[in-house]
């Protein structure tokens, strides 16, 4: 099977080219000025292509919470965001700590057949902080990585044992960075706004801790780490400075971290409840510079899609977490983009060949030889978010009616269209 895909703009690590791309079977074969090849052809012009979208912090929910989502709603919800990969979080029920959930995930993700979906293995059984999951066992069923997202190990033996473990068997920890006894139960960011709302707050401190610890452990052991969803300057600094002196240290962010402030906890709107939060205006300028350096290595949607009653409850009561992985792409062209701080190739980078290097996974960069995972977008197409459009179950966004550009129209999996606007 071929597919042509003309008169496109294609966004290479070195910058955009004007080039037809031919697909064959599941890789890009040639990518050249003009390409006549009798075949499916998806005529891409005013569109630019870039490398499938990769996204390592996505919960899919299944097993355990398909009310909130399950893995066909999310493959749906996915490539309709461009999402070509997916790495999804172990906080399911019950809990990804074995072969048999890793194994019935990838099954599952197979039927559904339209994004590529990777299990990430708890670090520890039913993420409950004390004792080691079967690692081995689940990197030969085909985890990515360990987390125990959602929370942190709060046992820093025990997370030392995890990363030599994990490190043995040639996975990472990915790190939610939370000290729970300095939360506290606070759920939005300590500061101004927390008082002002009387809604109980959680202090920079109680992430950048553990963010300090996992590279602490990491520069101890020269074992390679990874933090997820960094939202305080403070972690910003950290992680820049342990780069510098070479730790093995990577990290993502998230879309909300670099565009909202803590101002919008004001509307007591529950959609705005993400963990960690939403933080202040020294925050987001301090993540935009991260990952325009490369501090930041990657952004991820914590696509964290929960049920209506699960989120139309008191704000103390509400679910943490933001239904993300249809905008991600959207609200990063936008907020990133357009405003001049990222070019398109770097934010392809961050969205795609970082998050594969990250945890080794194929993809993320289009060439000749590369396999065809590829999403087109309309960087023109203006569009307002609603989410009562979503294809995922999770109609929990605080981005409800946010103007944003770069509208995906087609995602490619694999040499294959997974998804048509
Ligand atoms: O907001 C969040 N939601 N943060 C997490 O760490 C977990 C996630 C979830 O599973 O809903
Ligand atoms: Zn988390
Ligand atoms: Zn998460």
């Amino acid at each position: 099977m071929k597919l042509l895909i003309k008169n496109g703009t294609v966004v290479t690590p070195s910058g955009e080219i004007k080039a037809d791309l031919l697909v064959e079977g599941n890789k890009i074969v040639k990518i050249s000025p003009f390409i006549d090849e009798k075949c499916k052809t998806i005529d891409a012009s005013g569109k630019h292509i870039l490398a499938g979208i990769i996204d390592i912090h996505v919960h899919l929910r299944e097993p355990g919470f398909e009310g909130k989502e399950d893995i066909e709603s999310g493959s749906k919800a996915a490539v309709a965001g461009g999402v070509t990969q997916v790495c999804c979080m172990p906080n399911t029920n019950p809990v990804c700590d074995n072969a048999v959930v890793a194994t019935y995930i990838k099954h599952r993700a197979e039927e559904v057949g339209l994004c590529k979906i990777h299990p990430i293995g708890a670090i520890t059984k039913g993420e409950n902080g004390e004792t080691l999951s079967d690692i081995g066992k689940m990197k030969a069923a085909g985890a990515v990585a360990l987390s125990d997202d959602g929370k942190s190990v709060a046992n820093s033996q025990i997370m030392r044992l995890a990363m030599e473990y994990a490190n043995d068997f040639g996975l990472k920890c990915l790190c939610h960075c939370e000290d729970k006894d300095l939360v506290d139960g606070g759920m939005v960011n300590e500061g101004y706004n927390s008082t002002l709302t009387g809604l109980k707050g959680s202090l920079r401190a109680a992430e950048d801790i553990m963010v300090a610890r996992e590279i602490a452990l990491s520069e101890s052991l020269n074992i390679p780490v990874h933090i997820c969803h960094v939202s305080t300057y403070s972690g910003v600094e950290i992680i820049r400075s342990a780069k510098s002196r070479g730790v093995q240290v990577t990290a993502e962010t998230c879309p909300h971290y670099f565009i909202l402030t803590d101002d919008i906890i004001t509307s007591y709107d529950t959609n705005t409840k993400v963990n960690p939060p939403v933080r202040e205006d020294k925050d987001v300028k301090a993540i935009i510079k991260g990952l325009k350096d490369g501090t930041l290595d990657c952004i991820v949607s914590d696509h964290a899609p929960h049920s209506l009653k699960d989120k139309q409850v008191e704000y103390e009561l509400a679910a943490f977490g933001i239904s993300g992985i249809e905008t991600s792409f959207a609200l990063s062209y936008t907020y990133l983009v357009k405003t001049g701080i990222l070019t398109l190739a770097e934010l392809s980078k961050r969205m795609s060949a970082a998050p594969a290097q990250i945890l080794g996974l194929e993809g993320g960069e289009i060439k000749e030889g590369a396999v065809a995972d590829l999403t087109i977008v309309d960087l023109n197409r203006k569009y307002v978010i609603d989410s009562k459009k979503f294809l995922s179950k999770g109609k929990n966004t605080p981005f409800n009616g946010f103007e944003v550009y770069g509208e995906v129209q087609y995602t490619i999996v694999d040499g294959a269209i997974k998804f048509k606007r």
